[in-house]
């Protein structure tokens, strides 16, 4: 096996817990490799003013790939309150350290598997098993904000309608990107056995952006004819999917409608502590657990690992390491099965690391039965 180096980002809040317990499942499953520590967050935006510095970006640079706690992040002015005095009167805004990831490092696939493990108490339905394909670098994730009404806008006749008090939004949607995500989807359709690709859009009303995803997803849809398509409203795929998931299979969308499905779709899988990500370009990944940093449980060994144990089994498949990435994957589904370490969310009182041994341990037999 290689020797890989990864970028280590735990960031704060529960980051750092539920990074421990990714690293003691990684290390019994075998894999090797050197975990490079970078600065990020809530601590380096108060006091350096930038929540992903310079520094860690060049980390990401020199590393086959990352791997991410979570963050805390606050709206606009709570963050500039909380910047330090000297830093306060820079004009500095916060900007999401994960999203700016994304869009630098050009990670415009935001995969997130919502498999229903056998035997957890907080499947919606079993047999659930879905993929959701996030458009992870445009949409309305491009940052084009404006608070008030700038005057370069007013120049357009509808804008001009608007009460000046407006803010504005803007969501750019291209063919390119479009293509790539539904193109990627349907790879990973015909790659890992799917039957089904779903594109999730709003054309009806958002004609302009949503018209472009929906043409781009029929066009890459025909070229795969042994892969069963259909479109659905964003609005109508909510009630759905809670009607009949298992009538879906992969779904391919634009980016905040993905990030919307993709915690719906954790809900019904066991909730966050089950919902894990890959943010993956085409030489660069950043692998996460999808909940965010949870303050309030920070420090207390109380969260539920499996999310972040399972973004570690998404990365080292990503690096090419299917059998420990099965092994981890399978000892996962046996401490769910067999309950033998449940957190609060699941009705348990284990801790974060009870429920790592307990994986690692699990894991540890599949690899000493090599
Ligand atoms: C996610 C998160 C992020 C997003 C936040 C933290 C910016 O909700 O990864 O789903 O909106 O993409
Ligand atoms: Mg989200």
């Amino acid at each position: 096996m290689s020797h890989y180096r990864i970028a280590w980002l735990p960031g704060d809040g529960i980051g750092p817990e539920v990074c421990d317990a990714a690293r003691l499942v990684l290390d019994a499953a075998g894999f090797q490799a050197d975990y490079i520590h970078g600065d990020i967050g809530w601590e380096f935006w108060r006091t350096e003013g930038e929540a992903l510095p310079a520094r860690t970006l060049d980390l990401l640079h020199n590393t086959d790939c990352a791997f991410f706690g979570a963050i805390t992040s606050k709206p606009a002015l709570e963050a500039v309150r909380e910047l330090a005095p000297e830093l306060q009167t820079r004009g500095l805004t916060y900007r999401s350290p994960i999203v700016r990831m994304r869009q630098l490092l050009d990670l415009y696939i935001c995969l997130r598997p919502c498999r229903a493990f056998p035997g957890n108490p907080l499947n919606y339905r079993d047999h659930i098993d879905l993929v959701i394909f996030r458009e992870n670098t445009e949409g309305m994730y491009i940052g084009v904000e404006f608070p008030k009404m700038p005057e370069a806008l007013l120049a357009i006749p509808a804008i001009q309608a608007l009460p000046p008090d407006a803010a504005i939004s803007i969501r750019s949607i291209t063919r390119d990107a479009s293509r790539r995500i539904v193109e990627a989807a349907f790879q990973y359709a015909m790659k890992n056995g799917r039957r089904k690709v779903t594109a999730v859009h709003k054309a009806n009303v958002l004609r302009a952006t949503c018209g472009v995803f929906l043409e781009a997803a029929r066009e890459v849809a025909a070229c795969y004819p042994d892969i069963e398509f259909d479109t659905a409203n964003i609005d109508a795929m909510c009630m759905w999917l809670l009607k009949n998931p298992l009538n879906y299979d992969v779904i391919v969308t634009t980016n905040l409608f993905g990030d919307i499905l993709s915690d719906l779709c954790s809900q019904l899988i066991g909730g966050m502590g089950f919902g894990y990500s890959g943010n993956i370009g085409e030489k660069y990944a950043v692998f996460e657990p999808t909940h965010g940093s949870a303050p309030k449980y920070a420090g207390q060994n109380k969260v539920n690992p499996l999310a972040a144990i399972l973004a570690a089994k998404m990365m080292v498949e990503w690096l090419g390491e299917r059998e420990i990435a099965s092994n981890i994957e399978r000892a996962v589904a046996d401490v769910v099965e067999r309950g033998a370490a449940r957190t609060y969310d699941l009705g348990g009182s284990a801790s974060t690391m009870d429920v790592a041994q307990s994986v690692a341990e699990s894991v540890r037999l599949a690899h000493a039965m090599r």
